[in-house]
């Protein structure tokens, strides 16, 4: 089974992090993020997996190479950013296409079941089937009311005001090769706003899916996402977490620190006495001085803290830079890579 995962987006709300590392492979409980997606879909009988790349390919590929666990990995590369339908277009003029295949964004993290996904879409014999999940703020997702017998009457990305249903697009579809040839060759297309509008009450179904599910997109579900993986509140091979519910990082110097609970640190990270990181990421190679606090707050990698610092919550800390002695980093904040915070 062939899937194609969108994986070239700039990642704008996750910025300074993703500066340097796209969103789709950015260091979540200290992997990258896709790896993730590559086992959900592995378990459920995926092993041909495209990743459509735009925005900083190279890293995507370096970060994944051309086999997870057993899933082959091909990488389409856009010359221009193609939206999130163009891609799928690409891959078809490419040749790639099986003719029946799923479609991700790069960003969720999920454990739907895939299978009953599969086995619903050959059942009405759509030629797209979205899965939906329910959410409590619909506005920035794509709102997916649905007929009784499962065909969805509208497709509403991201409208203000009051919504239809609670049920959004989760990101996850299963298509029809049949679905690319809808779109133009050469082009931008948007899923959202040109190819399911056109699909409503005319082979677009939807299906209900439970379970786990997040987008990552922003810092505040990024740290959300980031603490239901620790606390095993989605399904995943993660090692084993310390009592608070914590993971330090290969190489990593923690000693007379207080690390958690539910905190993340990367690999060869050095963290000093005295010190707090509470609900808090460091991505690798971060250096800690002592009697600091950091409390959940992103800090991406390579960057130094020095004594007595804090970050506050919310803050994000781009890669390489310098929280001077004493310094706060305010709630909220963001930090571009290397810069130095007196
Ligand atoms: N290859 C490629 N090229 N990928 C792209 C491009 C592009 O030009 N633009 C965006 N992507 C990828 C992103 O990397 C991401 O994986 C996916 O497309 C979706 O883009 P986001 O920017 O994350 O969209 P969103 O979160 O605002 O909204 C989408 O996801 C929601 C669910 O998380 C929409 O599909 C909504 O309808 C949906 O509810
Ligand atoms: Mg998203």
């Amino acid at each position: 089974m062939q899937a194609l995962v969108l994986a070239g987006g700039e990642g704008t709300r996750l910025r300074p992090l993703t500066a340097d590392v796209p969103k789709p492979v950015l260091p979540l409980a200290g992997r990258p993020f896709l790896g993730f997606m590559l086992d959900w879909l592995g378990r459920h009988g995926v092993d041909d997996v495209l990743l459509s790349c735009g925005f900083l390919s190279d890293a995507v590929e370096e970060a994944l190479g051309d086999d997870w666990r057993g899933i082959r990995l091909r990488y389409v590369r856009e010359r221009e950013p193609l939206g999130t339908g163009g891609p799928l277009r690409l891959a078809y003029d490419e040749g790639l296409l099986d003719e029946r295949l799923y479609m991700l964004n790069g960003d969720v993290l999920c454990d739907f079941d895939l299978t009953a996904q599969r086995e619903r879409h050959a059942e009405t014999g759509a030629l797209a089937t979205i899965a939906l999940t329910a959410v409590e703020d619909t506005s920035s997702y794509g709102v997916v009311p649905t007929a009784p017998d499962g065909q969805v009457e509208a497709f509403l990305e991201k409208r203000p005001g009051p919504a239809p249903t609670n049920r959004v697009n989760a990101g996850c579809y299963l298509l029809e090769r049949e679905v690319a040839e809808r779109i133009p060759s050469g082009a931008a297309a948007s899923m959202e706003h040109d190819v399911f509008p056109s699909l409503c009450m005319n082979g677009l179904y939807g299906f209900h899916a439970e379970g786990y599910w997040m987008d990552i997109g922003t810092p505040e579900r990024y740290l959300e996402a980031t603490w239901d993986l620790l606390g095993g509140r989605i399904a995943s091979d993660l090692p084993e977490r310390d009592g608070g519910g914590s993971l330090v990082g290969e190489g990593s110097v923690v000693e007379g620190a207080r690390i958690g609970p539910k905190a993340v640190v990367g690999e060869r990270c050095v963290v000093g006495a005295g010190t707090v990181v509470d609900h808090a990421v460091l991505h690798d190679g971060v250096t800690v001085g002592e009697r600091c606090a950091l409390e959940r707050c992103i800090v991406a990698r390579d960057v130094r803290i020095e004594d007595g610092a804090r970050v506050e919550a919310g803050a994000v800390i781009g890669a390489g830079a310098v929280v001077a002695a004493g310094a706060t980093v305010g709630a909220g904040a963001r930090v571009e890579p290397g810069e130095r915070v007196g």
